[in-house]
């Protein structure tokens, strides 16, 4: 999609609770048996800054942080983690598995928080000097079901994006859909109310073959 690097990059989305963090590691091992190492990475995070970076993210806060603080914190670290790891790993020839990435500050700042999506675009386009994912799986799920299952996880407790709300979480998931049907050759939609066996039997289908049409 971008400057000159030969890997592949591929982006993992949803709402919260969705399974993707599982299903990326599943779909990892599942490509390394076929012979394709992949280096997983994830953001807000990814590297040590970028880490330090999450925790002022999704700490709960009695101070609450501005819409623009939030959005430029998560642009801050994916410059880090695109300078440091990503690029790297795509100019090495890797193949590079990332949770979350651009569509996701899309998503939660640009729609569910107002800022407007071309703004964030502009901002995240700048701070990764123009990388943009060559597949992007979008995991859509009802948030109320989402949000269940990270309650049924952490006891209870939600992080700052998580407490949210349903109606900004329901957003997100407009948002996404909107993305994903916009560029449906670059997005593929996965049904996360599905079994893990079978959402994963169905990510590593999609992968191998988009994988093959790309390693010619
Ligand atoms: P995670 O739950 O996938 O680890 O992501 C941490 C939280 O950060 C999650 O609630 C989604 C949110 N997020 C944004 O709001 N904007 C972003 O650009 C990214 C990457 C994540």
């Amino acid at each position: 999609m971008s400057d000159l690097r030969s890997g592949l990059f591929v982006s993992f989305e949803g709402g919260e609770g969705t399974g993707k963090s599982t299903q990326i590691k599943l779909l990892a091992e599942a490509l390394e048996k076929q012979g394709h190492s992949a280096l997983l990475s994830w953001e807000p995070g990814g590297t040590p800054l970028g880490q330090k970076i999450r925790s002022l993210l999704i700490e709960p806060s009695e101070d609450p942080m501005s819409a623009r603080c939030e959005a430029l914190l998560y642009a801050a670290a994916r410059a880090e983690h695109v300078d440091k790891k990503i690029k790297p790993a795509l100019k090495a020839g890797k193949l590079v598995l990332c949770d979350r990435f651009i569509d996701a500050s899309r998503a939660y700042q640009g729609w569910a928080r107002g800022l407007g999506e071309a703004p964030i675009t502009d901002i995240s386009l700048w701070a990764t000097e123009g990388i943009l994912p060559d597949r992007v799986y979008v995991f859509d799920l009802d948030p109320n079901i989402g949000l269940e299952r990270v309650k049924a996880r952490q006891g209870g407790k939600l992080d700052r994006i998580e407490a949210a709300g349903l109606e900004f979480h329901s957003n997100i998931r407009k948002s996404y859909l909107r993305q994903a049907s916009k560029d449906p050759l670059r997005y593929k939609v996965i049904d996360a109310s599905q079994k893990l066996e079978r959402v994963s039997e169905m990510l590593l289908e999609d992968c191998t073959q988009w994988l093959k049409s790309k390693i010619v």
